[in-house]
């Protein structure tokens, strides 16, 4: 019996669906791998949970396509606020895009690149922008 044939149709199949994946997280970022960026790097001060807790950082839930600092309770800084005031923000991909790529640059002196004597980190960005697209595509997810 010859089962060659259809096995190397279906290798071929798998193969090909194979590279479609790969394309179309490149172009749409992996929410998986952006899971775990998350945690390891968000979820020191922010919750990711639909419980919504205020934690050093605001919660996300729902962060995609919510106006900036809407969180509810959570205790803006003043530069924050200025920033918010001085022209409108809402986070979408592409403004999320900015603050994680150069957040100093983007919202200057806010409370999240500052270190503090309570809570000695402080988020300085994120550099490869692979890491970027697929944290925001798991950010989109929260909702
Ligand atoms: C060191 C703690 C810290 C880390 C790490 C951190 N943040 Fe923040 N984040 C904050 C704080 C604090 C604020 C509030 C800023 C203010 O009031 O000045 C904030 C604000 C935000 C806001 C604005 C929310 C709103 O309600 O408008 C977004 C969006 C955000 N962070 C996303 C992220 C993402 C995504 C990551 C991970 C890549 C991250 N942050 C990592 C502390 C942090």
């Amino acid at each position: 019996m010859n089962w060659f044939k259809p096995l190397s149709i279906v290798l071929g199949i798998v193969a090909l669906s194979m590279v479609v994946a790969a394309f179309y997280w490149r172009q749409h970022g992996d929410p998986a791998t952006g899971r775990l960026l998350a945690q390891n790097n968000c979820g020191v001060c922010h919750d990711l949970t639909d419980k919504k807790v205020n934690e050093r950082g605001p919660y996300l839930w729902g962060i995609v396509g919510r106006p900036a600092g809407a969180a509810v309770g959570f205790h803006y800084s003043d530069a924050f606020i200025q920033r918010v005031q001085s022209h409108e923000l809402h986070w979408t991909e592409q403004s999320l895009e900015q603050l994680l790529d150069d957040p100093t640059r983007f919202m200057p002196n806010i409370a999240m690149t500052q270190r503090k004597s309570q809570h000695a980190l402080a988020f300085e960005g994120m550099q490869l922008r692979d890491n970027r697209r697929d944290l925001i595509a798991f950010l989109k997810t929260l909702r």
